[in-house]
């Protein structure tokens, strides 16, 4: 099999993530925090460590300030739901992922907040001057993605984060598609919100959001933390105030080995390949007759297109049985990307590389979209 969805997941990951998740889990996966044993203590540093290497991944000092979540999806969750009161208002942008526009959605419908949408073109680009003709004395936090999922495209969060940050205003971030791939400096946002399966190469069911110092987040999920138990109050120490339960050890272990993965090849390393094999695609891609390219440079290992009227998700299937190639089709969580793009009635077939992906599979994925090109009509 040719896996090019790694937007959805990394697939394969880095041998020492295989084997470091499962030492963890053979050695030590006691319960970090709860309990003096050595078992428990070695499980607590295990988890210190890998906190430690993202804070180096993404230049923050303190680990506390990291929250470990099961995935991006809760840890956007956690950051908009903690940070938003009654009363705010929200500006965001029309290439966010479900993740972002369902939680938003759902605290408008409660009556709890308001927000407004960034407008992307057609071709997926978000000008950080929108963002601040969009914000309103009453605007409490702008969230702007990294990279979309669905096209690549991905924006210079730096420069709308400093547009529209004041000391009333913060700024998050969804690092889904971009962490491990481009350079991301947290202490130019306020919350950062990340996949460890995907860029980082670690284990599913692992993900992160970082929250700046100073920030105290209101709690969707209260409990046990292994500190402070004398309280009958979440604690408001960083990061039991977001983690409360038994955490994911082997896997957060795993994900502290794909780190270091990331750390040692280097994170331009992995963006020169990825972008290298987005540029080679696009650029062979652009001569196959009835194909057409959604979204725009510069991106990261993540395309999309559609072929004629044919319908995407058939063209999907054909890549998975006729030639063996793993893509993803139809809208990707992502339905008001796709309104941007003018593909919400379509969706359309995602290619998403990684750094395991190879040229020689990039081309079997090329080779396949020009059969199936040619021969269309046989099939359909
Ligand atoms: N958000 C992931 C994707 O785009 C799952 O496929």
């Amino acid at each position: 099999m040719i896996y090019l969805d790694y937007a959805a997941t990394s697939f394969v990951k880095p041998s020492a993530v295989y084997t470091t998740t499962l030492h963890a889990m053979r050695n030590f996966s006691a319960n970090p925090g709860r309990g003096g044993h050595d078992l428990a203590v070695k499980a607590g540093e295990i988890v210190y460590d890998t906190r430690e290497k993202l804070c180096s991944l993404f230049h923050i000092h303190n680990p506390e300030q990291i929250s470990f979540f099961p995935n991006t999806t809760a840890a956007l969750n956690a950051g908009i739901k903690g940070v938003l009161k009654k009363g705010d208002h929200v500006v965001t942008s029309s290439m966010e992922h479900n993740s972002v526009m369902r939680p938003l959605a759902e605290l408008k419908r409660r009556g709890m907040i308001d927000y407004t949408v960034v407008k992307a073109d057609a071709s997926g680009r978000l000008k950080p001057e929108d963002f601040i003709a969009k914000c309103r004395p009453d605007t409490r936090l702008v969230i702007c993605l990294h990279a979309s999922n669905v096209c690549g495209n991905y924006y210079d969060i730096g420069s709308i984060s400093k547009a529209v940050r004041t000391n009333s205003r913060l700024f998050m971030t969804d690092v889904a598609q971009s962490a491990g791939i481009l350079d991301i400096d947290a202490n130019q946002v306020d919350l950062l919100a990340f996949p460890g399966h995907k860029g980082l190469y670690g284990p599913q069911g692992t993900g992160g959001l970082y929250i700046k110092e100073g920030i105290m987040p209101a709690t969707i999920i209260e409990g046990g933390t292994g500190s402070r138990s004398e309280l009958l109050l979440q604690p408001e120490e960083m990061p039991d105030r977001l983690e409360s339960g038994t955490l994911n050890v082997a896997a957060i272990a795993g994900l502290g080995a794909g780190v270091d993965f990331v750390m040692r090849e280097g994170v331009s390393a992995i963006a020169e390949h990825e972008l290298m094999l987005t540029n080679y695609f696009e650029e062979k891609i652009r001569n196959i007759e009835r194909i057409t390219l959604l979204g725009s440079a510069p991106k990261v290992g993540v395309t999309a297109l559609n072929l004629d009227s044919y319908d995407c998700i058939d063209v999907a299937n054909l890549l998975n049985q006729n030639y063996g190639i793993a893509v993803r089709s139809g809208l990707h969580c992502a339905v008001s990307a796709h309104e941007s793009l003018g593909t919400n009635k379509t969706g359309c077939i995602r290619f998403s590389f990684g750094y395991f992906t190879t040229k020689k599979e990039v081309d079997k994925a090329i080779f396949a979209l020009y059969q199936i090109s040619k021969n269309m009509y046989r099939y359909m």
